[in-house]
């Protein structure tokens, strides 16, 4: 499973990256704004900084909403560095942009996908990633999870290369029942990553550890 962080903080960024574990990050506009961070140029410019920090897959999301401009603005995207997924909304000109990304080779990732159909149609698209946002599901009390289940279903059923992404991912739980259910890549918020290190029975036992050393080496 890989590990995506899913911010524009470049703090967090570096964190995640020290951890040894990251795999890539993703973004949206608005993450990019929770930093601050408006106007093309600067926002081109943060992509290139956290390209710089991170070796994985970066996806940087276009603001265009219908085909022309998705296709003008996700191949400027994907001309910034190697590491830049375009990321795409659910939308129908936005599906017809990524049959063209995948025909040319240009990475993308659809996002904004909340059922099995959605999911279907992004693959048959050649999407590189579909992002399935579990946290939006449950927040509406439906199973964010359950999606993830009908997908990789679906993807296994015809072997599509489409690598299921789960977002919208809010805590550790999540993670962990993405890796059960076999999701390819979570991203999420750092804490839902290094949530992942805490036992409380890791903590005693270290304690313990170390208090028995020090009792023998005085
Ligand atoms: C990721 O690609 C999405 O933009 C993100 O996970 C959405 O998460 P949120 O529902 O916490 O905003």
């Amino acid at each position: 499973m890989k590990f995506f962080i899913d911010t524009a903080n470049l703090d967090q960024i570096k964190e995640a990256q020290e951890l040894g574990v990251l795999d890539g990050v993703t973004t949206n506009p608005s993450l990019m704004a929770k930093e601050g961070i408006t106007g093309k140029e600067n926002i081109i410019a943060h992509y290139k900084k956290i390209c710089d920090i991170v070796d994985g897959d970066v996806s940087a999301e276009v603001i265009a909403t219908n085909y022309d401009d998705i296709i003008k603005e996700g191949e400027e995207l994907a001309a910034l560095h190697n590491q830049i997924v375009v990321k795409v909304p659910m939308i129908k000109d936005g599906i017809k942009a990524i049959k063209y990304f995948s025909d040319k080779g240009i990475k993308t990732n659809c996002t904004l996908v909340f059922s099995a159909g959605q999911a279907l149609l992004a693959a048959k698209a050649g999407a590189t990633y579909v992002s399935p946002f579990i946290g939006r599901l449950d927040d509406i009390s439906t199973d964010g999870l359950n999606l993830i289940a009908e997908i990789r279903h679906i993807y296994d059923n015809y072997h599509f290369e489409t690598e299921i992404l789960a977002a919208s991912v809010r805590h550790t739980m999540h993670v962990i029942d993405c890796a059960k259910i076999g999701a390819d890549v979570m991203t999420g918020p750092l804490s839902s990553i290094e949530g992942l290190l805490k036992h409380p029975l890791t903590d005693i036992g270290l304690e313990k550890f170390l208090a028995d050393y020090r009792k023998g080496n005085k």
